[in-house]
C-alpha cells in the first residue's frame, strides 16, 4: 500500500487499565507508513498500569485519571470526556479498559469508540469469559472487536478471530491462545475502520464493496 501522509491518517487515543499488550500491538502497527491510523495519545485510569511504561517507550503522550480519586463515576467521566474533547481523536480505542461507561458518556462519541472483548460475541459478555467458555463445553472460543454502544459488550461487531478449545485447556492456557489472536485482530480491525472499509451507521455495520472479506482469516462483520 502507498505511504500515507500524517494528515491522511486517523488520530487515535487508546484507553487502557492494565499491562497494555493490545495497545502495544496497535502502536507497533501504526508505525508502518501505510497504516491508516496513528496512536497520538493514551489514557489510563490506573496509576500503576504496566501499559504506562509501554506508551512512554513509544513516546505516546499518556494521561492518568485515577478513578479512585473521584467521588463518582460521573465526575471521573466528566474529566475523561473533557480530555478526549481536547485531544479530539477520530477514533477512541478501548484496549483492556476495565471501566463501564454511563450511557451519556458513550453518546458523546457516537460511532467513534472501539473495544476488544475476549469472546466470540454475543457469547460470554462481561468478565471471566475463558472459564465460562470452558465450563459451557464450547469447542470454539475467540475474541471480537466491536463498536461501543450503551450496552455491555453489545455494539455492532467489526471482526472476530476464533481458536479451538482443547480438552485440557485451563482458563490460562485458553486466554494465552486467545491473546495471540487479539494481537492480530485488533490492528486489522482498526485498519479496516480507519480506512473506512468498515463503517458504522445508525447501529448498522457496512463493509465497503472494495474490501474482499476472503482476503483475511478473520470473520468480518458477522
Ligand atoms: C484483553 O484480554 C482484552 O481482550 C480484555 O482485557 C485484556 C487486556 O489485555 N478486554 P492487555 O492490557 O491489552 O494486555
Amino acid at each position: 500500500m502507498a505511504n500515507l501522509a500524517v494528515e491522511q491518517r486517523k488520530r487515535v487515543t487508546v484507553l487502557f487499565s492494565g499491562r497494555g499488550s493490545n495497545m502495544e500491538t496497535l502502536i507497533k502497527a501504526s508505525l508502518a507508513d501505510d497504516y491508516p491510523a496513528i496512536i497520538t495519545h493514551a489514557i489510563t485510569n490506573r496509576p500503576n498500569a504496566g501499559g504506562i511504561e509501554i506508551a512512554k517507550n513509544y513516546n505516546v503522550e499518556t494521561s492518568i485519571f485515577d478513578h479512585k480519586a473521584f467521588d463518582s463515576r460521573e465526575a471521573h467521566e466528566e474529566v475523561l470526556r473533557a480530555e478526549l474533547e481536547r485531544q479530539n481523536p477520530d477514533i477512541i480505542v478501548l484496549a483492556g479498559y476495565m471501566r463501564i461507561f454511563n450511557e451519556s458518556f458513550v453518546k458523546h462519541f457516537p460511532g467513534k469508540m472501539l473495544n476488544i472483548h475476549p469472546s466470540l460475541l454475543p457469547k460470554f459478555k462481561g468478565v471471566d469469559t475463558h472459564n465460562r467458555a470452558i465450563e459451557a463445553g464450547e469447542k470454539t472460543h475467540g475474541c471480537s472487536v466491536h463498536f461501543v454502544d450503551a450496552s455491555l459488550d453489545g455494539g455492532p461487531i467489526v471482526a472476530q478471530a476464533s481458536v479451538p478449545v482443547k480438552q485440557d485447556d485451563t482458563a490460562d492456557t485458553l486466554s494465552d491462545r486467545v491473546l495471540v489472536q487479539e494481537h492480530l485482530l485488533y490492528p486489522k480491525a482498526l485498519e479496516l475502520v480507519a480506512s473506512e472499509m468498515v463503517t458504522h451507521q445508525n447501529g448498522e455495520i457496512k463493509v465497503s464493496p472494495e474490501f474482499d472479506k476472503t482476503s483475511t482469516n478473520f470473520i468480518i462483520a458477522p
